[in-house]
């Protein structure tokens, strides 16, 4: 069970033990309000490491910084719950499109991990040993959505969207950009790779499937691709390399 209280988490990390177990059958999706975060940590800037402070001292708007500031916190708070070690002292470094990454975990513990904001949500998940990629999105109706499915999105995607209307047309876009996203994240390429090089398919039942990757079906199997609701209005979609059956747990952090 993962303890999802900010003041309990704050608490056990104090101590220096790890306080929630990841074993190789788990995958952990974490969710958070991030207005919540930054109002409730003390000093979040100081967990930060120099590039983030660096980072969030580049955002315009403060509601964008708070917001990037408490991500990186809980972020930081959650991995050291894990490892057992001071969240402040937590090393990243980043892959060649961006994607962060452990520097080293203590006696070289292994934690794949990724994360995910919009607007006021964030998401993050982890796994000892899988690939993972997290994308969210807060819905909001898309005057382009045309535009953007024939850029962005295979044909058969396209004319999915161009059947729908109002606001099931708007949540099937986000269901299937999020979908792609979160493979794309995976993977680390991010949005260095074409979002039509993934083919998606949505069923009657809600739930989302990766058919091909690059026309290819056999590609598509090493993945497991999930569509969620992670709270009202958002979109989200995490997906798994080389999913062998791990149980799926959500948590949502909560300051009560
Ligand atoms: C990764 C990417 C898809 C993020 O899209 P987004 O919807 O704007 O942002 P999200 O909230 O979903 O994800 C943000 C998180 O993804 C992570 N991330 C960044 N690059 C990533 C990548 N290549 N793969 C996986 N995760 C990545 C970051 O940790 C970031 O969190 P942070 O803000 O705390 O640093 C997009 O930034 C991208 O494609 N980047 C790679 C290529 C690129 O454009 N580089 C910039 C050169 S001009």
């Amino acid at each position: 069970m993962m303890a999802n209280n900010l003041k309990v988490m704050r608490q056990a990390l104090a101590q220096g033990e790890p306080f929630w177990t990841l074993t190789d059958s788990d995958i952990h999706i974490w969710v958070a309000s991030l207005e919540m975060a930054h109002q409730f940590l003390d000093e979040p800037f100081t967990l930060l490491a120099p590039d983030e402070r660096a980072r969030a001292e580049r955002f315009y708007f403060e509601r964008d910084r708070n917001r990037f500031i408490a991500g990186r916190c809980l972020l930081r708070m959650i991995i050291g719950g894990y490892l057992g070690m001071d969240p402040s002292q937590i090393e990243f470094a980043y892959r060649e499109a961006g994607k962060p990454v452990l520097k080293s975990g203590p006696q070289g513990k292994k934690l794949e991990f990724n994360l995910s904001h919009s607007n006021d949500l964030a998401l993050y998940i982890f796994s000892r040993n899988h690939e993972v990629g997290i994308d969210v999105e807060y819905i909001h109706p898309m005057p382009d959505t045309d535009d953007f499915a024939e850029k962005f999105f295979s044909s058969h995607e396209t004319e999915l969207i161009n059947s729908l209307r109002g606001e099931e047309r708007d949540a099937a876009f986000f269901k299937l950009w999020t979908c792609k996203e979160a493979l794309l994240k995976a993977n680390g390429s991010g949005l260095t790779m074409p979002l039509s090089h993934m083919e998606i398919s949505l069923n009657s039942d809600g739930s989302a499937a990766l058919s091909s990757v690059g026309g290819n079906r056999e590609q598509a199997l090493r993945w497991h691709l999930q569509a969620f609701d992670p709270a009202p209005g958002y979109q989200a979609a995490f997906a798994v390399e080389g999913y062998k059956g791990q149980a799926i747990s959500f948590c949502h952090i909560n300051v009560e």
